[in-house]
């Protein structure tokens, strides 16, 4: 049930059917390349798009501006230490500025990390370290259909394998990604990250969470891990963040900030040298890329986002749009995750081979359908991988109601409706580097639509 109401409203629009056919020529139908204000529900990512409290905006007001000492540093690293239970923060403009500080600080060329599964600016991040990076997810996280708990665990089986073959001593960090984004939003349990924290100490790694989504994984834990039934989402947080050496955090999602980000972690020494490289890259250390209203936000939104009204909404719509589609056939990752809801574009549409981008041709109807937007994770995103043909529809936090929510089951159920009509696309104009093509590549319908 929601548990706020609307004190300030931003009008959206949804241009007629024309006009969508005319805004994805112009954007070589890369929904990368549509005008915000063309679109009606817009579920490209749920980072750093969501509404602000009236306490977040009240504080706000309170930033300190001052370039070193600003007491709104001291309220983040209060929060920092209540909610998450880590004594040092090193500030960040926001998640991939706290990965380039924190790798850039334990790294060196050659070493092997490994992970349950990297989002990709932490691959990145971690081959900018000329060092590789090695996922472990556990086998059900690729599985669609099945009812698994935690999809998205480590698999420490998977780990000792590499280990063997690479030698501890070039495996200097483990990371653990909560929720897995990459695995659809999987949760991790208390449990894995319990055997993540002896696997550390067996290896003697430095144990890093990447706390992102570090509320909605709690929210899970707490429903679905016996041990914690009766613990509010806030203790299985400080349970789970316990058991890591750092966490490194995009203020972005369960910040929930439009902008912000930092790395946290308990020893004195490693504080020390992140801090020396905060303030090369970022920024000096009580502000790192922040201003100090975007750091009072987000003290105040680490609060917030493990308040047990609001967590259980933002959890349980996600779901809510998921079991929906499901409910009529479309083919919808299962569990829902806890930010996004991904579709299998390969069974929505298995006329269109991957050569001919299924995902971007089902992300292109779903826009023209309704103005929804969402984004594909497949073989236009990730080129020459086998990865699956996934789109995935991203939901920000506290902004749409119910009623948008059901547009969005009705515009998707509409292309199901008709999915055998449409047709795949080509690439025809791409920058040098494929590995990013799908923020900016044009496309080009093959015939049917
Ligand atoms: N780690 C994870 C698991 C993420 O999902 C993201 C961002 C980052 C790190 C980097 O944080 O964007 O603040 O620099 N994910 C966004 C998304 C972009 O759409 O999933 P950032």
């Amino acid at each position: 049930m929601t548990t706020y109401k609307s004190k300030m409203v931003e009008p959206i629009h949804l241009p007629a059917r024309e006009e969508r056919a005319a805004n994805l020529e112009d954007a070589g139908y890369n929904l990368f390349n549509l005008d915000a204000d063309d679109v009606f529900v817009d579920l490209l990512t749920d980072s750093g798009t969501g509404t602000m409290s009236a306490e977040q905006w009240a504080a706000m007001i309170r930033g300190d501006e001052a370039y070193a000492g600003s007491s709104s540093f001291r309220k983040l690293e209060d929060a920092v230490a209540e909610v998450m239970g880590f004594d040092h923060v090193v500030p960040a403009h926001q998640g991939r500025g706290a990965e380039n500080v924190l790798y850039g600080t334990i790294l060196e060329e050659g070493d092997v990390v490994l992970n349950n599964t990297h989002f990709d600016t932490t691959r990145a991040h971690v081959a900018n370290q000329g060092a590789e990076a090695v996922d472990c997810p556990v086998p059900e996280a690729s599985e669609f259909d099945s009812e698994g708990e935690f999809k998205g665990n480590f698999s420490v089986d998977e780990a000792r394998r590499v280990v063997d073959e690479v030698g501890a001593e070039n495996v200097p960090a483990v990371i653990l990604t909560i929720t897995n984004n990459s695995a659809a939003g999987q949760p991790v349990s208390v449990e894995n990250t319990r055997a993540v924290r002896e696997f550390c100490d067996e290896i003697d790694a430095t144990f890093v969470l990447d706390a992102c989504r570090f509320a909605e994984n709690a929210y899970f834990v707490r429903n679905r891990e016996q041990e914690f039934a009766d613990a509010t989402v806030a203790e299985v947080a400080r349970e789970q963040l316990s058991y890591a050496d750092v966490a490194v955090m995009s203020g972005k999602k369960d910040g929930l900030v439009n902008i912000g980000g930092f790395v946290a972690c308990r020893d004195e020494t490693l504080y020390e040298h992140a801090k020396q490289r905060g303030i090369l890259y970022e920024g000096f250390s009580t502000y790192g890329g922040m201003s100090g209203r975007d750091i009072e936000a987000m003290a105040v939104g680490l609060r917030e986002a493990v308040e047990e009204d609001y967590i259980a909404d933002r959890v349980e719509q996600v779901r809510f749009l998921g079991e929906r589609m499901a409910e009529q056939g479309i083919p919808v990752f299962q569990p829902v995750g806890g930010h996004a809801v991904y579709l299998d574009a390969g069974e929505f549409l298995p006329h269109i081979p991957a050569e001919e981008f299924p995902g971007q041709a089902l992300a292109v109807e779903i826009y023209r359908e309704g103005g929804v937007r969402c984004v594909e994770l497949g073989s236009f995103a990730f080129p020459d991988s086998d990865r699956p043909e996934l789109i995935r529809m991203a939901v920000p936090r506290r902004m749409y109601h119910k009623e948008h929510i059901e547009h969005v089951v009705e515009t998707v159920a509409a292309v199901w409706d008709r999915r055998e009509e449409i047709g795949g696309y080509e690439v025809v104009d791409e920058p040098p580097m494929k590995e990013i093509r799908h923020f900016s590549a044009e496309l080009a319908p093959l015939g049917r639509v």
